[in-house]
Formats: structure tokens, C-alpha cells, sequence
């Protein structure tokens, strides 16, 4: 190549250089001037769009909604579109018809409203974008999360050894439990370490024990640990939708007979219909009795500890060996933030590993904490950075205002439909959901799936509020599930007069 030819292409080269690194975030005056600028845009946009609406969905069709997203090209976008172009289209094909679950009638699923510290907090975990998995990827951080990991240790009740760790999300937590329980099974009673060696030929025959209203995570789970679907064995619930003892010891009794190996009871603190709470104390007692692993899915119900008022409900976790709590449910963070804890630290042996490239067994003696070992994640955010700005800004006093109001909604509700004769409400709400149908004929055995299906689907339609529907005994039940502490008598009384409207006009047409 001729020299002159090498130096335009050298030029050229610098020039392309140039134009895409202005989007590499750095201390550079010139990258923080972008970036103080395209924050201040998004921050507007945000604003602008969150004013500019007061309903929770707008009704549109998912095919519309689908169409505007097919449109786009990426591959007809090799140079990239500036800013103002890329938010301006996001209106479009998000944000005008995105859900708002801030709304104080977004009242249908376990998605909270968050709290403004939070959104501060995120700014740091995505521009600083530390990685949890080892100190040297973290270094405060990392004694931030063990903070806020003794703080809920504390609040569990645990003894000191007890150990945990930031996850994903309840179905990540969740998994953590059965597979220390399978594991935990496995060493003790096989001698073998299931971690290097794999299952034994008996774990064909493991079973774990849950309420039949528990959550399906523990199914996907059990199937992902190669125990299988069928492993999950579901204990009758009484009639305010917790786990029956009676059943449970029965269900233990029939599994030994038929051959069948019990390694593990999960019970739900705050099932994600009904907000029951299993016999946490009763289970633990059985769990030991029988020599078998004791898990709590409080994905739900964790917020609960916080709670002055409330606490008590939990009597009885801090007998389990291990617990799920969602802080993105009833702490009121952002997805993701969630936490996974074992009453023992030496439980971690099941699942630690060292790589030389980042935790190596002579950090680990040098006394450097090793975050990767608890995690079945490498690179992992930090999230306890959210519920540290919450506990700092807010403390648990704030904090627990917030679920106490939506369990006094949920009351509420209930009271409202009880002395109603055109509603049919099942259980007496035990957090913050409250589950129900519309039953406005009196003829004995009608049925009234399709009409209650019709309204949940009527009301998303339209907007104004978003309820969801769920199945109870094979038919077709309303759910309201309150988290958020904005919503009003009023806001509730107005969405049971969109039930009513929208059933009454089903009626008619039917
Ligand atoms: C009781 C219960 N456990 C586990 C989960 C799963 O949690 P995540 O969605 O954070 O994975 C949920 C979700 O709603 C739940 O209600």
C-alpha cells in the first residue's frame, strides 16, 4: 500500500473512530456533557409521558401494538439514529401504551409501585455498573449487599451462621432453595457429592411437598434440577387457602409407603393468589420430625417483617432452613431485587466453586469476600444498592406504611363485597389480595366463567383500570392484588363499579 493511500485510510479510520466513541461512557468533560444532556432528555420524556396520562393501559390492540415494532428495520440502521429520533419512536412503540403499575388502578398483579430513591439508586447501578460477583469488581458494594443481607438475616430471625444473597427474583431464589435441599438430601444420605458426582439413582424417588395453591416456579425448578415436575407433591389447603397439617402429614405418610423419598416441604408465606400464609411453626415442627428440609417461599409475604403490625403472620420463618423474599413485591424496589437466604453459611458448599480468573481459594483465605460462591449467577448487578437508598431515605417505618395501607385496601374490599349480593367473595384477604366473582343471578348452579372472564378482559380493553382473573376450583375468579399504597376507597369503589358495568352489560347482550 502506498503511503499517502495508508494515511487517508489511517485518517478516515480516526474519523469513524471518533463519531462512535462519543457514545462510550467516561469522565471525558465531553461524555459527561452527553450524557448529562441525554439524561435530562429522558427524564423529560418520562415526565411529559407520565403527565399525560392518568390510566393505568390505553386500551390498544396487541396487534397495533405488534405492527409498530415489526416495522422497524435494524438492519436498516447501520450508522445509528440520533437521541431525539430514538425517543420520539419510543413513544410510539412503548411508552404511549405501556403499562403504568404506579397507576392507583393498576390493581392486577404482585408489581408494586417504586420508590423515587430507587430511581436514584438506579442511575448509579447502570452508569457505575459494578458487578457483584467479586470484590474487585465491586469493593463497597460489596459490604453494602452483606449489610443489607445481615439486616434481613436480622429481621428473619436467623442465628448469626445464617448466609444469603441478591438474586434475580423469586423463581431464582426459590430454585436455590431445592437445590440445596436435594443436595443437602444427597450428601447426608448417600455420601456423595452431588455437586462433582451428579444424582444418585434414588433421587428418581424425591419428593417436595407444597401447598396445592403454591407457586409454580417450584414445578419449573424441580424439572430444571432433573427431579421433574412429578416430584412436586401438593398438600391439600383449608379453606382459607394454607396449607392443611392433617393433609401434610398424611401426603408424608402415603409418599414413604409407596417408596417415595420426602426431601423437602416448602411452605408459602403470601400466596400469590389468596396472600395465605402457610403453618410456618407447624411445617418446621413436621420438617424436623421427619428429618427433611424446610424452605419458605415469602417472595410475597417477606415484606411483612418490616412490619410492626404484621410481623407476627411470619411466626415460624426463622425455623426454616432457607427463604425466598422479593424485595421488587413488598419492598417496593424496581425489578430486578431479590434475596435468597439459608439458616446455615456452610449450606453455600453445595453450590461454591473457585476460578482461579475470580475467586480463588487464596483470596478467599486472605478473607475477601466471595459473593460468586452463593450466587448461580457470575455477573450480577447491584441491586442491594436500591433497597439501601430506601432503607437510608425512608427507614422500615416509612417502608412498612406502604404495605399496611394495601393490606387496609384489601380489608376494605373485602368488607364492600361481603355486603354486596351480586359478589361472592372466597377468603378473607390476608395481605393484599382479594379474590372474588360477580354473581348477580340468583339461579342455584349457574355459571359464571364467562361472564367474569368477559370483565376482566372488558376492563383491560378499555383501560381505565386493569384487574386480573385467576382459577379456583376450576372456575373463573376476579383478583385484585394491592400493593399500591395511592389507591383509594374511592379508586376501589369506582373499579367495582366497572365490574358491575361491564358484567350488566354482558348480561344484557347474553
Ligand atoms: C409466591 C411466589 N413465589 C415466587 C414467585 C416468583 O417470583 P419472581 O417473579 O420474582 O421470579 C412469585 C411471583 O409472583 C410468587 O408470587
Amino acid at each position: 500500500m502506498e503511503a499517502q493511500e495508508k494515511s487517508t485510510l489511517l485518517q478516515q479510520e480516526s474519523v469513524g473512530e471518533k463519531k462512535h466513541n462519543k457514545h462510550i461512557f467516561s469522565n471525558n468533560k465531553k461524555s459527561l456533557e452527553i450524557y448529562r444532556k441525554s439524561m435530562k432528555k429522558a427524564i423529560k420524556t418520562i415526565g411529559n409521558h407520565l403527565q399525560g396520562r392518568n390510566t393505568p393501559f390505553t386500551g390498544t390492540g396487541i396487534s397495533t401494538i405488534k405492527s409498530r415494532i415489526d416495522a422497524i428495520h435494524l438492519e436498516n440502521n447501520s450508522s445509528g439514529k440520533s437521541l431525539d429520533f430514538v425517543l420520539e419512536e419510543l413513544k410510539d412503540i412503548y411508552l404511549n401504551d405501556c403499562i403504568h403499575f404506579h397507576d392507583p388502578k393498576y390493581i392486577a398483579h404482585l408489581n408494586c409501585p417504586i420508590l423515587t430513591p430507587t430511581l436514584v439508586a438506579e442511575a448509579f447501578v447502570s452508569s457505575l455498573n459494578s458487578s457483584m460477583d467479586t470484590y474487585d469488581q465491586s469493593t463497597g458494594g460489596t459490604f453494602i449487599e452483606l449489610k443489607l443481607i445481615d439486616w434481613t438475616i436480622e429481621k428473619l430471625g436467623y442465628p448469626k451462621n445464617a448466609d444469603g444473597i441478591f438474586t434475580s427474583g423469586g423463581t431464582q431464589s426459590n430454585m436455590m432453595g431445592l437445590l440445596l435441599a436435594r443436595d443437602h438430601y444427597i450428601k447426608k444420605h448417600y455420601g456423595i457429592d452431588p455437586k462433582m458426582d451428579g444424582l444418585p439413582p434414588e433421587a428418581s424417588k424425591f419428593r417436595v411437598l407444597c401447598s396445592e395453591v403454591s407457586h409454580f416456579s417450584l414445578k419449573k425448578n424441580l424439572s430444571l434440577l432433573g427431579l421433574g415436575q412429578n416430584a412436586v407433591i401438593p398438600v391439600a389447603v383449608d379453606t382459607d387457602f394454607k396449607m392443611n397439617i392433617n393433609a401434610l402429614k398424611k401426603v408424608i405418610q402415603q409418599q414413604k409407603d409407596l417408596g417415595n423419598i420426602p426431601i423437602a416441604i416448602v411452605g408459602t408465606a403470601g400466596t400469590t393468589d389468596f396472600g395465605s400464609i402457610d403453618p410456618l411453626t407447624e411445617i418446621a415442627s413436621i420438617a424436623h420430625q421427619n428429618d427433611i428440609w424446610f424452605h419458605v417461599d415469602a417472595a410475597y409475604g417477606g415484606g411483612l417483617l418490616i412490619s410492626e403490625q404484621y410481623k407476627g403472620k411470619l411466626e415460624g420463618i426463622e425455623l426454616s432452613d432457607s427463604v425466598t423474599i422479593d424485595y421488587h413485591k413488598t419492598f417496593y424496589q424496581p425489578v430486578s431485587s431479590s434475596g435468597f437466604f439459608m439458616r446455615n453459611k456452610s449450606f453455600v458448599d453445595y453450590i461454591k466453586y473457585h476460578a482461579d480468573y475470580l475467586n480463588s481459594k487464596e483470596q478467599e483465605d486472605e478473607g475477601i469476600p466471595n459473593m460468586v460462591k452463593k450466587s448461580i449467577q457470575t455477573t450480577r448487578r447491584f441491586d442491594a444498592l436500591k433497597l439501601w437508598f430506601t432503607l437510608r431515605m425512608i427507614g422500615t417505618e416509612g417502608l412498612s406504611t406502604y404495605i399496611e395501607k394495601a393490606m387496609d385496601n384489601a380489608l376494605f374490599t373485602a368488607d364492600v363485597l361481603r355486603n354486596r349480593n351480586d359478589f361472592e367473595i372466597i377468603h378473607q384477604p390476608e395481605i393484599s389480595t382479594v379474590v372474588f366473582r360477580y354473581t348477580p343471578f340468583q339461579e342455584n348452579g349457574a355459571s359464571y366463567c364467562a361472564l367474569n372472564s368477559h370483565i376482566r378482559k372488558a376492563i383491560f380493553n378499555e383501560g381505565k383500570a386493569i384487574i386480573t382473573s385467576t382459577k379456583v376450583y376450576n372456575e373463573v375468579f376476579l383478583k385484585f392484588t394491592l400493593l399500591n399504597p395511592l389507591t383509594t376507597r374511592k379508586d376501589l369503589e369506582e373499579v367495582i363499579a366497572l365490574i358491575v358495568h361491564h358484567g350488566q352489560e354482558y348480561s344484557l347482550k347474553n
